[in-house]
Formats: structure tokens, C-alpha cells, sequence
């Protein structure tokens, strides 16, 4: 990869104007390191409803258009259903186009080999976001587990529920493409939010080694079924053991600016624990993260910013600063191409290979073993 940073404020392009856009475009506003240049999008309502965002920018109903318009173009915000995900990147990565994509990555290993193949054959960047990874009150149990502060890591939990009430509005454009990703066996709930949690256990403790998964299946109205309650267990290559367990409370109230999801991550060590209490939504409306030892329990009421101020600017535990982050993190690398990208093509794979043993471990009942990081 012989990539050149920017000199100049990237040129780029949102592709994909739906509902995640609200979060995503927080990492583009006011940032000198940016010109967004275009919109994306076949809906008519939501061209002219993110051009309010950005007068400037030209609209087109596909990439192809914006590609043979002219328009100079460096990156793509690429936020299309999953399932468009594979033909989209290839075909942007071969317009020339840098592409930073929402996740999951792709539904398969055929599909995730032929990206990645896209973005070395342009010499172009494939970077796949992971927001949870910029989330500080993750970011500071992470540092926490590194510390030794809660002494040899033993084991962690995390856990998910997701509510049938609260939240912000989900068009059910939204949900359609979600519904067909189930039955393709990509479920919102383990594979689509899912990603960002399978994300966070390669991110904490490394390479997965092996997987055992029992996901359900729970009709919830004609011809809606969605993947709960599920248990996923893996071993790391440390030996340090995971266990998520994904349940669905559809009578509960979950007070959340966004989806309704109420998780938690929960780290025991040798001489105490760390649990982030939340994330995307309020359930728990204590501090956001609390570390018992030694008999005492320390709680962060807000999380200052001295150990990730290259990404931010403001120190606070709500959600939707992680796409901030996330967002700002990739448009200042490709000004100076400086460390890690979080995440790179090749390590979305590794997150992709986590979930397809999750699957194949659920189908056949056994434990699976994973090769991260080798070839597809
Ligand atoms: N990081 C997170 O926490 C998070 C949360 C929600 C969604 N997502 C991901 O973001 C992506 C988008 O999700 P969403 O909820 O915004 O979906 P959405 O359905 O609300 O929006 C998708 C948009 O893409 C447009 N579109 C469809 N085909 C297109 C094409 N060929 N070219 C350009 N635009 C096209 C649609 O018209 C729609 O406006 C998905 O990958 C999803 O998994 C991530």
C-alpha cells in the first residue's frame, strides 16, 4: 500500500443518507480536514433533506453518476444497507475512491476477499469503522484491563437487551433490509449490532480462539423474526474467556437517544472488577464506568479526556461521540497516515471470522475453532 496523505482537506462523498447518517455526519461537521463534496442516495426526500446539511455539495441517486460527473472525489462515507455493502465498496474502490464503511463489513468470506482485493488492486484504503472502539468510557476499560489494576484478567461478560420501546425513530425502510438480512442468517441483533461487541473482545484481549454459540430465533409479528435469545462463548488466544448473552424485552421502556439497547461490559480480575454500565442507551443511569478493588468502588462521573485527547475534544459518555471520534480519527489519517486506522479491512475480517464460527458452532452444535488472520 503506497498511500500518500493529503495535504489539503480530503474531498468526499456520503453514499448512503439514511437513518445512521444523523450520527456519522458529526465526524464531518466543522472539521477543516474536510470537503464534503457530495450527496448519495436514490431517495429524493433524503437528498434534500441532508442537502440542508451542505449546501454546497452536488447531489446524485448513485455513486455512478457522482463517479462520471466530474467531481473530484478523494473518500466515501459509505453508509448503505449490509447487504449492498460488497458490490458498493468494489465498485467505489475501483472509481479511485478511499472508503470508510459502516460496518458489518459483508455478509461472507467470498464477498470480504473480493474487497479487500478491490482495495489493493486501486491502491486504494478500505477502512471499516468501529465507533464502540472510540467510545471513552470502552476506551478507559481497556486501559483499565491493561493496567494490572484488577490484577491478571480472569474472564468477561458482556451483555445486551434489546427493548420494544423508547429510542429515536427507525423509518421501517430501515427494518426492511434487516428482516432480509435474517433470513439470509445475518441477524440484527448477533450479526449487525452484534459486530460492534465481537468487535470489542478482539479489540480488548486479542485473537479469538475458539467459539461456542447457541443463537435463537424469536418471531416478534407476521414475518418479523429477530436472533434471541442467543449465548456466545469463545476462549482467546491468552486463554482470557468471553461470554455474551443477547435477550429481548419487547414490553420494556429503555430511555435511549438512539436504538433501544441496553448493554454492559464486565471485566473480573484477580483482585476486582471494571463494568462500563452502558453505551447506546440510559439504562443505567449510574456512572458510566465503576472499578472495584481492594474493598472499594470507584466510579468515573465523567470521563475527561487526557488519555485519548488526539481523538477528542470534549470529554462525555454520550454514544453518539464515538461516530464524532470514529469520523475525525479517519479524515486526520488520511492526512498524515499515523497510526492504527480502527479498524482495517483485514482486521474487520478477523471480526467477520468471529461471527461465522459463532454461526457455524450454533448449526452444528460443537465448538469452533478460528484462524484469525489467516488467509481467506
Ligand atoms: N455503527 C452503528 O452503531 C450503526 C447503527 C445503525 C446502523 N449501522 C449501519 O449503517 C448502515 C446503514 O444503516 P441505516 O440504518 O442508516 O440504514 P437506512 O436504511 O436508514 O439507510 C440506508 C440509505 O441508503 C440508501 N441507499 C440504498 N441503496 C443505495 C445505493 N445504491 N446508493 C446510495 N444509497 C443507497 C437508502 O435510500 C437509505 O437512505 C448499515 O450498514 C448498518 O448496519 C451502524
Amino acid at each position: 500500500m503506497s498511500f500518500v496523505p493529503y495535504g489539503r482537506p480530503v474531498r468526499a462523498a456520503f453514499v448512503g443518507l439514511g437513518r445512521i447518517y444523523d450520527l456519522n455526519v458529526r465526524g464531518y461537521i466543522d472539521n477543516p480536514d474536510v470537503d464534503v463534496v457530495a450527496l448519495v442516495d436514490p431517495s429524493e426526500e433524503r437528498r434534500a433533506q441532508r442537502q440542508a446539511d451542505w449546501p454546497g455539495a452536488a447531489t446524485f441517486a448513485s455513486a455512478a453518476e457522482l463517479a462520471s460527473s466530474g467531481i473530484e472525489v478523494d473518500a466515501a462515507e459509505v453508509l448503505l444497507p449490509a447487504a449492498l455493502h460488497a458490490d458498493g465498496v468494489v465498485e467505489m474502490l475501483g472509481f479511485g475512491w478511499h472508503v470508510n464503511l459502516q460496518k458489518p463489513m459483508c455478509n461472507d468470506l467470498l464477498d470480504a476477499q473480493r474487497m479487500l482485493d478491490a482495495a489493493k488492486a486501486g491502491d486504494r484504503i478500505l477502512r471499516v469503522m468501529e465507533n464502540y472502539l472510540f467510545y471513552e468510557p470502552l476506551r478507559k476499560l481497556k486501559a483499565v484491563a491493561e493496567s494490572g489494576e484488577i490484577g491478571e484478567i480472569c474472564g468477561y461478560h458482556m451483555k445486551m437487551v434489546g427493548t420494544g420501546k423508547g429510542g429515536w425513530d427507525v423509518p421501517w425502510s430501515s427494518f426492511e433490509w434487516q428482516m432480509e438480512q435474517m433470513k439470509r442468517g445475518r441477524g440484527i441483533l448477533v450479526f449487525d449490532d452484534g459486530w460492534h461487541k465481537l468487535a470489542t473482545a478482539l479489540w480488548l484481549f486479542g485473537p479469538v480462539r475458539e467459539v461456542r454459540a447457541w443463537i435463537g430465533n424469536l418471531s416478534v409479528g407476521p414475518g418479523v423474526d429477530l436472533d434471541a435469545p442467543s449465548t456466545i462463548i469463545w476462549e482467546h488466544a491468552n486463554g482470557v474467556r468471553g461470554v455474551w448473552d443477547i435477550t429481548l424485552a419487547m414490553d420494556m421502556y429503555l430511555r435511549s437517544d438512539y436504538y433501544t439497547n441496553d448493554e454492559r461490559w464486565e471485566i473480573t480480575g484477580g483482585k476486582g472488577f471494571a463494568r462500563v454500565n452502558r453505551c447506546t442507551g440510559r439504562g443505567i443511569q449510574q456512572p458510566s464506568l465503576e472499578i472495584y478493588t481492594e474493598g472499594e468502588m470507584r466510579s468515573y462521573h465523567a470521563l475527561d479526556d487526557d488519555w485519548a485527547s488526539s481523538f477528542r475534544d470534549s470529554g462525555d459518555d454520550d454514544w453518539a461521540s464515538s461516530f464524532r471520534d470514529s469520523g475525525r480519527h479517519w479524515l486526520r489519517w488520511l492526512h498524515t497516515g499515523d497510526g492504527p486506522l480502527l479498524w482495517g479491512g483485514e482486521e474487520a475480517v478477523d471480526v467477520l471470522r468471529f461471527a461465522l464460527a459463532a454461526y457455524a458452532s450454533s448449526a452444528s452444535g460443537a465448538s469452533i475453532g478460528v484462524n484469525p488472520g489467516q488467509a481467506i
